[in-house]
């Protein structure tokens, strides 16, 4: 079961690490744009929770934490993993291949979650199952990676990759793709072939509106 899987590669923050990524500079864009993504995430769900007696508008908070979760993920996995690789050595390939299985096994449940509707039976406790390893993944994230990749990297790549992450998010699938390649190269090119189709379905999913989302910020 995908729960005892991740259970078995638990989800911690190492504080050692923590102290030695820790650093005085101000964070970088990079970490800025991930961190507002995390934050997003985490006002979706609590929309749905503040909603969930009411069918449509829980359905609707539900399709927004998956579409903005599917384009973080996927982007985190072009963009940023490499990143680590190639910026941090060592240490910043460990954190990537962590990463990398982590974000497989989010993407199995937001998989079956996209399956289910809001109100049936099950469908509460699978997304509360989603939104507790994803928020252990972004604070490990928060807390370690982009720390880490701040002391590692300068200003400028920071902007840099910014850049290239939220340009990539505007490719990528909206929806969980599990079966998709975590080679970055293939995924990439995998996820500009379901993107088209994606971005149709989601014409037939309901979204909260501008003006909705103006009045529960
Ligand atoms: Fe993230």
């Amino acid at each position: 079961m995908i729960t005892q899987r991740l259970l078995t590669r638990p989800l911690t923050v190492n504080r050692p690490l923590l102290r030695r990524a820790y650093t005085t500079k101000a964070p970088s864009a990079i970490n800025q744009s991930i961190k507002s993504d995390h934050q997003a995430l985490r006002d979706a769900y609590r929309h749905y929770e503040d909603n969930k007696n009411e069918k449509k508008e829980a359905q609707m908070w539900a399709n927004k934490y998956i579409h903005d979760l599917a384009r973080h993920s996927v982007a985190e996995e072009i963009i940023l993993y490499p990143a680590f690789k190639t910026m941090l050595g060592k240490r910043g390939q460990e954190m990537a291949e962590r990463d990398y299985e982590h974000q497989q096994v989010i993407k199995e449940i937001a998989f079956q979650l996209q399956s289910m509707k809001a109100g049936e039976d099950g469908f509460d406790m699978k997304f509360k199952e989603l939104v507790s390893i994803v928020e252990l993944h972004m604070k490990e994230e928060e807390e370690i990676d982009l720390p880490a990749l701040d002391k590692g990297t300068t200003e400028a790549d920071g902007h840099q990759l910014a850049e290239q992450f939220e340009k990539m998010k505007s490719f990528v699938p909206t929806r969980s793709h599990p079966s998709a390649p975590q080679n970055p190269v293939l995924q990439a090119a995998a996820g500009l072939v379901v993107t088209p189709f994606d971005k149709l379905m989601d014409q037939f999913r309901t979204f909260p509106s501008n003006q909705e989302k103006k009045v529960d910020e």
